[in-house]
């Protein structure tokens, strides 16, 4: 086990646990906080968990001083666009000040790297449909500022003397674990691929298709789909990255081409078997026509290498994950 601890916040969640798993298996030292909110400490499979919430500053100054914190990998945060836009304010309390709260624990206790889970919402709705990290940051959603409020004070931090960062701005992430022993369990999910995999499992009646009429070549919207394993990657290869002395970094993190909701519902039905009970639905408000990453500079400057660079991939692990959820299988975990 290596003495340079890394505090994973939000690492009972989605992103977050795939991470942990990626870590304990490269011999990192792990601490996980998280409130369980919308987690499961089952899926926390190495290292220590510490239950709480990253803006309590005096938990924070527990756990500072009880391990040597050398990196911090920050996931926790809420994470559903519709309800940013209803309530905004539980988006700037969670996302963007206990975000402040965790940066001023950090540099008290001498923090050297910070890992940022941040996203593509940061571009709103960009020009030409597809995004690099020189696209203008214009948020359409109080998540996306909220996120970009939080790169902010990183970069400022860092050039005021705090930790290093690389801040990996995520486009859609889907599928699960491939071996299957840690998965996507979110209560209350919104986002495709497992809203799809739900109701290929009887978990949902039908999946919305949420506008038909998009310019798209089958009308619905295109997204740059990445492997939830491939992300995880990422977050090693930065931190590999920061250890050797890199500069601050944005970088985005998808795979350069996109997938319509048509096709990802047809590599759902493909893998399932089956057919979906699919609705029509009228557009999703703040939804972008179509938004794809260039991620060109990922590569270049951390030498990521993704090795699921397939929907059919990607729709498979997902619905894996989902078929054990379904089955009550005790190896699984999920929402009462
Ligand atoms: C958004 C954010 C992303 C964030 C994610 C988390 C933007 C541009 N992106 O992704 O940064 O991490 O939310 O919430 O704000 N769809 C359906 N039916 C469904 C669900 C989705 O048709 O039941 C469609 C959407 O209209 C969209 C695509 O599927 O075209 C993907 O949607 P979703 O999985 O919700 O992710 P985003 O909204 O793209």
């Amino acid at each position: 086990m290596k003495n340079n601890k890394i505090l994973v916040t939000g690492g009972a969640g989605y992103i977050g646990s795939h991470v942990v798993r990626q870590l304990g298996l490269a011999g990192e030292s792990v601490v996980t906080l998280d409130n369980l909110s919308t987690g499961f400490e089952a899926a926390v499979t190495s290292g220590e968990f510490v239950l709480g919430d990253t803006g309590d500053d005096a938990l924070l100054e527990n756990v500072f001083t009880e391990h040597d914190i050398e990196t911090v990998m920050h996931f926790a945060a809420h994470t559903v666009v519709p309800e940013s836009v209803a309530d905004p304010l539980k988006y700037y309390r969670n996302n963007t000040a206990s975000s402040r709260t965790l940066l001023e624990a950090s540099t008290r206790h001498g923090v050297k790297n910070f890992v940022f889970s941040s996203t593509a919402a940061v571009y709103g709705a960009p020009d030409g449909n597809s995004a690099s990290e020189e696209s203008l940051t214009r948020p359409i959603n109080p998540y996306g500022t909220s996120k970009l409020m939080t790169e902010w004070m990183l970069r400022d931090l860092a050039a005021a003397g705090g930790p290093k960062f690389v801040a990996l701005r995520y486009f859609n992430v889907a599928g699960c674990e491939p071996s299957g022993t840690i998965g996507q369990s979110t209560p209350n999910a919104t986002l495709l691929v497992k809203v799809a995999c739900e109701a290929a499992t009887g978990r949902r009646p039908s999946v919305k298709i949420f506008g038909t009429d998009y310019p798209t070549p089958d009308g619905t919207g295109v997204r740059d789909y990445i492997h939830v394993d491939d992300l995880a990657c990422a977050h090693l290869d930065a931190l590999t990255y920061l250890r050797n002395g890199g500069e601050p970094q944005f970088l985005n993190c998808g795979y350069g081409h996109g997938y319509s909701v048509r096709e990802v519902l047809a590599a759902v039905e493909r893998a399932s078997g089956a057919p979906l009970k699919i609705d029509e639905e009228p557009r999703r408000a703040g939804d972008p026509p179509e938004l794809i990453a260039v991620a060109d500079r990922v590569r270049d400057v951390l030498g990521w290498t993704p090795k699921y660079d397939d929907l059919d991939t990607i729709v498979r692990t997902s619905l894996e994950w989902e078929r054990k959820i379904a089955a009550h299988d005790p190896t699984a975990y999920w929402a009462a």
